[in-house]
């Protein structure tokens, strides 16, 4: 069977970017079986990039490649892949919809940064320009958050406050840039795993509030006040999980980082730096140390999925 002739560009390009957690309030479990959240995003400058190309009606692919990619199936499972299949369905007619992706992944296989929702973010917005269906970034934002908590702010980028399962999404005045000195682990934590040792630490939830304080910071552009209030409830479960991220995080505060946080579930763990001059020393110190697999600096923040040229 013939490919179908596009009516747009051959090929969509979609930069996604990873996330971090500023602060991760994690509260009881909802009939839905969701954590409630109250999280302050930020997107920094570790992306991944998916292109997306016409294939025959029906046809649906995927090929992943980069650190870690090994560990991701390239089938229907594949968060992207559902995303493309759902963005079909809702707004096709499906039966004359095709796509073939690729992903060039960078941001960290369960790594508690987003990987997987940042793809499939990125997979909403090249199917619908590739297909030039009739949506709107609001209603592939609303899309996403039904294939996943972290998928909307994927899409929005930035900073934002996040409620609900963390994908009710109000954006976060900040000033200045960011500069973080990720540490990167060598075995992944799953997001589940770590949700349920929560609940075996800390039955109910922890309790939910506004984190002024590191609000106040973010406007006010005060990355010493950032650094002192970065908080995650769920770090208590990642470093049950895997004990050295203690001492990841602790060397990260002796070698000068203005505040150390777990990224998410983990194993991520960020740090954040003064300047980044600051930055480009922390990386080089941690490097040397072998705390972790690898050491990243990002900025922070920044948009969430843009086509690219
Ligand atoms: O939404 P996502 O698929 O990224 O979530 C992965 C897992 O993390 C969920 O299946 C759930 O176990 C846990 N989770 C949660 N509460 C949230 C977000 C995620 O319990 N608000």
């Amino acid at each position: 069977m013939a490919t179908p002739v596009a009516p747009g560009p051959a090929t969509i390009r979609v930069r996604v970017p990873a996330k971090i957690n500023l602060a991760l309030g994690v509260g009881g479990v909802d009939a839905d079986g969701y954590h409630r959240l109250t999280t302050v995003f930020q997107a920094v400058s570790l992306h991944d990039e998916l292109t997306a190309q016409w294939d025959e009606p029906g046809l649906f692919s995927i090929a992943m490649s980069g650190e870690g990619t090994d560990l991701v199936a390239a089938d229907d499972s594949n968060l992207a892949m559902r995303a493309a299949r759902l963005v079909a369905e809702r707004f096709g007619p499906e039966s004359a919809l095709g796509v073939r992706m690729t992903v060039k992944k960078s941001i960290p296989v369960a790594g508690g940064m987003a990987g997987g929702s940042a793809d499939a973010a990125a997979a909403l917005l090249a199917c619908s320009v590739l297909w030039d269906l009739d949506a709107d970034l609001e209603e592939l934002r609303e899309l996403g958050g039904e294939l996943g908590a972290d998928v909307p702010f994927s899409m929005l980028g930035g900073t934002a406050i996040g409620t609900g399962r963390g994908d009710e999404l109000v954006p976060v005045l900040t000033r200045g840039a960011h500069h973080w000195v990720l540490a990167v682990a060598d075995v992944g934590l799953s997001t589940p795993t770590v949700f349920r040792r929560f609940d075996e630490l800390q039955p109910g939830g922890c309790d939910l509030a506004m984190p002024t304080e590191l609000l106040n910071a973010l406007a006010s552009g005060d990355s010493v006040a950032l650094g002192r209030h970065l908080h995650n409830d769920l770090a208590e479960a990642a470093i049950d999980l895997r004990p050295q991220l203690q001492q990841t995080l602790d060397a990260g505060l002796e070698f000068g980082a203005l505040g150390a946080i777990v990224s998410g579930s983990g194993p991520t763990c960020a740090f954040l730096c003064r300047n980044e001059e600051s930055a480009v020393a922390l990386s080089v110190r941690l490097g040397a140390e072998g705390v972790a697999r690898a050491v990243r600096r990002v900025r922070g923040p920044v948009p969430g999925a843009r086509l690219i040229s």
